[in-house]
């Protein structure tokens, strides 16, 4: 949903006095944030009227009151979705904007904030919006998930070399390597989840620092904006000095979102390695590339890059919260107003990057000659050879010695690996014997590779289904 923030040039608070229209404008420009933080308006509305009515159980908002106070807000929410309501930055913040308007149309509206603080409901609205946030990268996730799954499946069968330090080591299903970021995404959907453990707990009532001396009921607001655990019991937060000032929740937030960014970076410069023509194991279709300005020829892969790109903003992002919060005395101060837009960036910039790198994959196809023709290179069989010798009972680290002096007389020779002659290479081991070109075989060498984890060809079908079937 996109909601557009109208939001004036300020005015200054007064225009009487020696101040009065430089410094006091400077200082409301510089002060403000209701530039980023209007996007908290849905949480902050949700937050009051669940409030307000934990006012009216305790006695202090009369029915009229109550009623007069969430029609006045609902008719706010309207105003707001419609790109309708003017947001005024001297009034700082979506917290004051909001509470403002109010009590400007209804004069409840003046009595909402009681047992209250901007400092309480802060924490309150970055927790709901967080949490919600959180319900929606974990649909992306699984979004990314299903795409590489799928080119997995459309792709079975395709080899490709597995690498390590960039260099050919092993073959590997094409799929088995997609696999291997559908792992590492599923942790970090669990760890987003994890974090909602820690988070979903209401701070509402802690008031500025010292709760309040009113008898406010917070396991009532509580159970209305859903801080509930398993069994349907409020979570509140047990510290008022800890609830106003604890950012914990925006930390792990980032954190985990960071780490979603590196995985999605290293997914990004696999992409762009397969699209070069040195690789060429992929095509991108051209919706998802871009040309250059000068060279007719090129296809760049900019989507990739960009995620590859955005990563650092969000590791960013992170590094300014820990950096924001790590020499704040207690409790709140004014810094942590700075801890939104590094939240706000972190979720926008991780959403944007799943579902293109979601929307580019389905959109990729593999080029299954240039993957078979790299896959099809002997020396990537070399340890296959080694493990047919342990086979004939040969200790590994000799067997392990012979294959390297065979990889390099093949070199002298200049022969491939498996086009050493049977004579060959029994003198350099009598174990090998007639069979052992047999080794060289790719289909069968893939059938070998049968135990959990590998990249056989049996385990990597079950993974296929087992992924399928858990992401339906
Ligand atoms: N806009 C403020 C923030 O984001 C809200 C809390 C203001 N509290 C205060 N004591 N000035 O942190």
């Amino acid at each position: 949903m996109k909601v557009q923030a109208r939001i004036k040039n300020s005015t200054p608070v007064s225009r009487s006095g020696r101040f009065a229209n430089g410094p006091g404008a400077d200082v409301a420009n510089f002060s403000e944030s209701i530039s980023f933080d209007w996007r908290l308006w849905r949480h902050d509305i949700l937050g009051s009227i669940a409030h307000a009515s934990m006012l009216h159980k305790i006695g202090l908002l009369k029915t009229t009151e109550l009623k007069a106070i969430i029609r006045g807000l609902e008719r706010i929410s309207v105003e707001i979705e419609a790109g309708q309501f003017i947001w005024r930055p001297e009034l700082e913040d979506v917290h004051m904007n909001i509470e403002a308007e109010l009590t400007r149309r209804v004069s409840a509206g003046a009595k909402l904030h009681t047992g209250r603080s901007r400092n309480d409901q802060v924490a309150l609205d970055m927790r709901l919006w967080v949490r919600d946030e959180v319900g929606q990268i974990q649909t992306e996730l699984r979004a990314l998930q299903r795409s590489l799954v799928d080119f997995g499946s459309r792709s079975e069968g395709v080899l490709i070399p597995g690498y390590t330090h960039l260099q050919r080591a092993q073959p590997v299903y094409f799929a088995h390597h997609l696999l291997a970021y559908v792992e590492m995404l599923d942790r970090d959907a669990s760890r987003f989840r994890d974090g909602l453990n820690r988070l979903n707990v209401c701070p509402l009532g802690n008031g500025a620092i010292a709760g309040s001396t009113l008898p406010l009921d917070r396991e009532f607001v509580a159970r209305q904006l859903g801080f509930v655990d398993g069994r349907g019991r409020p979570l509140v937060t047990q510290n008022s000095m800890d609830g106003v000032s604890d950012r914990d929740f925006m930390i792990e937030f980032c954190a985990t979102a960071a780490l979603t960014a590196v995985h999605l970076s290293r997914l990004a410069e696999d992409v762009i390695l397969w699209a070069s023509s040195e690789f060429d194991f992929i095509r991108i279709a051209d919706a998802y590339t871009t040309g250059s300005s000068l060279m007719p020829q090129k296809k760049n892969p900019d989507i990739a890059e960009l995620t590859r790109g955005k990563s650092g903003r969000v590791i960013g992002n992170l590094m300014a919260l820990l950096t924001l919060l790590k020499g704040l005395p207690m409790t709140y101060n004014r810094d942590l107003q700075e801890d939104k837009e590094r939240v706000f960036d972190s979720a926008d910039t991780i959403r944007a990057c799943l579902r293109l790198t979601a929307a580019m994959l389905n959109h990729t196809t593999v080029n299954t000659t240039a993957c078979r023709l790299a896959a099809d290179d002997p020396q990537l069989l070399a340890t296959d050879l080694v493990d047919y010798l342990v086979r004939k009972g040969v200790p590994f680290r000799k067997a392990h010695h012979v294959v390297g002096a065979a990889v390099a007389l093949a070199e002298k020779l200049n022969l491939s690996l498996n086009e050493l002659s049977p004579t060959d290479l029994k003198g350099l081991d009598r174990h090998f014997g007639a069979d052992a070109g047999n080794i060289f075989n790719l289909d069968a060498a893939m059938k070998r590779r049968n135990i959990v984890g590998a990249p056989g060809t049996k385990q990597v079908r079950r993974q296929l289904v087992r992924w399928q079937k858990r992401l339906q």
